[in-house]
This record gives C-alpha cells, sequence and structure tokens, in this order.
C-alpha cells in the first residue's frame, strides 16, 4: 500500500500546526507543507502531486487548503481544478480556520432538537462561520435570519448565499428580541472574546411559546458568545432551550475534520467544501 501523502497548501506564511496535527491523526502518512502559497502557485504544487503517481495510486495523494485568510483560502481552493486533467486529479478539502467543519458540526448538533425543512433559525455575526451556517440552512430549506451589526451587510450577504432564504437583521442588542422572536434555532457566530446574546434575551425569548429550541455558541474564548453557557455546556437545558458551549461543539468538528481527511484517501475526485463536510457529517452522527 503506497504512503498516504497529503499536499498541505497554506496562505499563511507558517502553515497550520494544528491542521498538521489533525491530518496525522487522521492517517496521513507523510505532510507536505507549503506556507505563503498564492494562487499563481498552485499548479506547479499540485502537478507535483498529481503526476508522481500512477492512476490507480492517486488516491493515495490528496491535498488540504487551510489557513487563517479564509478569502486567500478559497481562491487557492478555486485554482486546483484548473490544474488537473480529466481522471489524472488528486481530492481536495478546504477547510481553512476550521470554518467549514465548524459550521457543519454547528448545524449537525442544532439539528438534533429541530427539524430543519420549514424551521426558522437566527445567525449573529456574518463571518465565515456563520455564514456558512447560514449557507447549510438555507440549503435545508430553512429560513434564516442573518443578524449583522450592520442590517446592510447581513442583507447583502443573505443576497449571496440565497436570496429567497437567507434574510438580513441587526445584531444590535436592543434588536435581538425581535430576530429571535419565532426561531426555532439560534447560532452566536460572533468574534473570539465577545458577547454577542446575552442570556436574559435568550431567556425571554424561550419563555414565549415558539421561542428557541437550541442555541449554539462558537466562541469559547472569554467572555463567550452566549452569557451564561458554558464553553463545555452539552445541551445543558437553560430557560427550556438545549444550549451548547464552544467546546461541545468541538468535538464533533474534531471528528468531522478527521473522518474529512480519511475520506479523501479513499478516491481521487472528491472536492470537500461545505456542503460535502455537512454531508459526510451526517453520516457521522446517523
Ligand atoms: N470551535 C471551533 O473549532 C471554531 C473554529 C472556527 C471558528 N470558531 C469560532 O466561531 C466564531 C465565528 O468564527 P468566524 O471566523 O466567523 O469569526 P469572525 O470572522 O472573527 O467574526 C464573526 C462576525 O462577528 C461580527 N463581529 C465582529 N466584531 C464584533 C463585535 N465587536 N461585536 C459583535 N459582533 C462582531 C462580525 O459580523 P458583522 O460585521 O456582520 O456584525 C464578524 O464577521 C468565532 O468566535 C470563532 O472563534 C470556532
Amino acid at each position: 500500500m503506497p504512503a498516504k501523502i497529503l499536499l498541505c497548501l497554506d496562505a499563511d506564511p507558517q502553515p497550520s500546526v494544528f491542521d498538521a496535527v489533525v491530518a496525522i491523526d487522521a492517517g496521513a502518512d507523510h505532510l507536505l507543507r507549503h506556507g505563503g502559497v498564492t494562487p499563481a502557485d498552485v499548479q506547479g504544487l499540485v502537478h507535483g502531486a498529481m503526476f508522481t503517481r500512477g492512476p490507480k495510486e492517486l488516491a493515495h495523494t490528496a491535498i488540504f487548503i487551510g489557513g487563517s485568510d479564509i478569502t486567500a483560502a478559497e481562491a487557492l481552493f478555486r485554482e486546483v481544478p484548473k490544474a488537473f486533467f480529466g481522471p489524472i486529479r488528486n481530492s481536495v478539502l478546504l477547510d481553512p480556520n476550521g470554518a467549514n467543519t465548524t459550521a457543519a458540526a454547528a448545524v449537525l448538533t442544532a439539528g438534533k432538537h429541530v427539524t430543519w425543512n420549514g424551521a426558522t433559525a437566527a445567525i449573529i455575526g456574518t463571518g465565515p462561520v456563520g455564514r456558512r451556517v447560514a449557507k447549510l440552512l438555507a440549503a435545508e430549506g430553512v429560513d434564516v435570519r442573518l443578524a449583522s451589526r450592520s442590517p446592510a451587510k447581513a442583507a447583502k450577504v443573505g443576497a449571496e448565499i440565497d436570496a429567497n432564504l437567507v434574510s438580513g437583521w441587526s445584531s444590535g442588542h436592543s434588536e435581538l428580541a425581535k430576530l429571535l422572536d419565532g426561531v426555532q434555532s439560534v447560532f452566536a457566530a460572533g468574534p473570539a472574546g465577545v458577547e454577542v446574546l446575552p442570556m436574559e434575551v435568550l431567556a425571554a425569548a424561550c419563555s414565549s411559546a415558539v421561542g428557541p429550541q437550541v442555541a449554539i455558541d462558537l466562541n469559547a474564548a472569554p467572555p463567550v458568545g452566549i452569557g451564561g453557557v458554558g464553553s463545555f455546556d452539552k445541551g445543558v437545558l437553560l430557560h427550556g432551550c438545549a444550549c451548547y458551549g464552544a467546546l461541545a461543539v468541538g468535538g464533533l468538528k474534531m471528528k468531522l475534520h478527521k473522518r474529512a481527511i480519511q475520506e479523501l484517501f479513499t478516491r481521487n475526485d472528491a472536492l470537500l467544501d461545505a456542503a460535502e463536510v455537512y454531508a459526510l457529517g451526517k453520516e457521522l452522527v446517523s
């Protein structure tokens, strides 16, 4: 059996240590780690991976694109398939800053408590994780309220995701009660170290007949994103709402990250972005 080689492409000057450790734990035998990668570098690096082994061995070489700069990573991801020739290709996973695996884990976690089709969900924060949560939920037929400090920004981002299912809302503290009115789930996808949803607002929403049944916080750095929810809380019932802290969601995220790396080595034609990672996660939790 040929060694499993993972080509790691990262736009950051130093490729991610976190991603390297996960890849080794997921079974990769050798990592070829490249930092400071630009779109112009991609073709040469990918050709090195795809032309060195025979067709039957291509599934044993795969590509991971990570790093803290999500826009830069997405640009690298778009370049990779351009280097392939028909069946001469390698499987690729995009997970910059853990955004895809984190968003998928958050939606899968909340999905234990709600039936998505026809549901309404609120997402606070329009960063990479919030956007991906919105996209996954819209694909499930959820009416998504994407909230930003700038409602115009939320509306613009929402229209890019799915104009019929994602609408722009304000995440201002005085607007949060309105945001949560009638939603079955809420995701706090604000930045590290910022409380974006005070517990009294969540509690008041939960006291209504149609309040949130599940609340997911993605910020583990104190102060956490939802006041009163512990980072390790896993479905702790607060005011009748099942609350999850970021580190509880992080457990599933780690499993999913490893599962996605393992998937790469099962074939040579996988292109794993948020939706594909989410589909793998569904299998994992079923
Ligand atoms: N558990 C894990 O494995 C894991 C992995 C990745 C990320 N995370 C966490 O997931 C969360 C979201 O990640 P991300 O990369 O999407 O975050 P991010 O880009 O840092 O921020 C998310 C959004 O929060 C809003 N925001 C920024 N400053 C704010 C402030 N002072 N007050 C209120 N809102 C503010 C912004 O949206 P608006 O401008 O639209 O308001 C921003 O786009 C973060 O807390 C991150 O640490 C966890």
